[in-house]
């Protein structure tokens, strides 16, 4: 079969299209046919050695590999054990995350429990798109966050893959303000999606616009300067970095703001409850760009220029 494999880490050149042995399933997963695999930060991170992450933590991946951990497509094969799934049919996934997995294939393993029924109202583009991003959106607002009704959601890098469904998910879970922040051009974009306040970051600067309102801050950009939307919290408001920042616990701490993060998870129940979501029409997929898998490398060129208004995907088949 055909895949994208990392033979040396380094820019996205390292990305080779080449033929490897398809993988057999065993006990408790399934072989699926790719039809689609979603672009996530982590590909390129991992496909750069992981460089951004700091030495104590960082992950060690033995060389060469096939990156991707979201996909979609249809079941082709089981392993032994009764995984609940049928040959044939429609599914999508988060392979193995926090973990490894080889999405930029024709055909991927992946365990069982990590995928759901493809949405019916979507192509196998769409729903690619969805399930890293997706699930770490559901996760942090219905899980970690507990968002319910009332109260002043802000998400920070909103246009992106994680923020435009963070956006989404805030309001039905019934945030009674959701503050987008992103680059102008994506302003339309979000109001689309249904956010009630649009903030251009390269025109004014966030917290001096938005001061002592917000309840919960969901971070997807971080970075060394996190600190700088302190000022737009409430006291007893929180911090949701979905990346590595520069929080300044101690100044949150002083201004009655916590602060605390946490890392996605594959999750094939959750996943499901997102398909329902995508099929009645309630949750919105954008897709920033599309490239055939062979041209993987051009994909994570684009991915690493940033600016990303909803995700990208590899298309597979078809
Ligand atoms: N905790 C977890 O488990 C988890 C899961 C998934 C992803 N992540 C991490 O979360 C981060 C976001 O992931 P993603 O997939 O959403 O990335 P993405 O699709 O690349 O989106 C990032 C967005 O941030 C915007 N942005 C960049 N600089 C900004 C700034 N200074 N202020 C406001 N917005 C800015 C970008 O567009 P504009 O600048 O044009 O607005 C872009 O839309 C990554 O670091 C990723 O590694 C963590």
């Amino acid at each position: 079969m055909w895949a994208a494999r990392v033979h040396a880490f380094g820019g996205p050149e390292q990305l080779t299209y080449e033929q490897v042995p398809r993988p057999v399933p065993g006990p408790g997963e399934v072989l699926v046919r790719v039809h689609a695999a979603g672009v996530n930060p982590p590909d390129w991170y991992a496909r750069r050695g992981f460089d951004n992450i700091p030495e104590a933590i960082r992950p060690v991946w033995p060389l060469p590999f096939t990156p991707g951990s979201d996909i979609s497509g249809v079941v082709a094969e089981l392993g032994p054990g009764d995984s609940g799934w049928q040959v044939g049919g429609e599914v999508f996934g988060l392979v193995n995350f926090p973990g490894r997995a080889a999405g930029y294939a024709e055909y991927a393993i992946s365990p069982a429990a990590h995928l759901a029924r493809k949405p019916a109202a979507l192509g196998h583009l769409e729903a690619a798109a969805v399930p890293m991003a997706g699930l770490t959106a559901y996760q942090f607002v219905v899980d970690h966050l507990r968002l319910g009704v009332g109260g002043t959601v802000l998400v920070n890098g909103a246009a992106g893959g994680v923020g435009h469904f963070a956006v989404q998910l805030a309001r039905i879970a019934g945030a009674a303000q959701v503050i987008a922040v992103a680059s102008g051009r994506h302003e339309d974009f979000l109001t689309d999606l249904g956010v009630d306040r649009f903030v251009d970051y390269t025109r004014a600067a966030v917290e001096e616009v938005v001061r002592d309102e917000v309840d919960v801050l969901i971070d997807t950009v971080g970075g060394p300067d996190g600190h700088r939307l302190l000022p737009a919290l409430r006291r007893g408001g929180r911090i949701a970095p979905v990346f590595l920042g520069d929080y300044h616990p101690e100044r949150a701490a002083a201004a009655g703001v916590t602060v605390g993060g946490w890392q996605v998870r594959s999750d094939g129940n959750q996943l499901a409850e997102l398909a329902d979501l995508l099929d009645t029409g309630r949750l919105q997929v954008g897709i920033d760009s599309v490239f055939p898998l062979s041209e993987a490398a051009r994909a994570h060129a684009r991915a690493e220029r940033g600016h990303l208004q909803g995700k990208i995907v590899l298309q597979v088949a078809g």
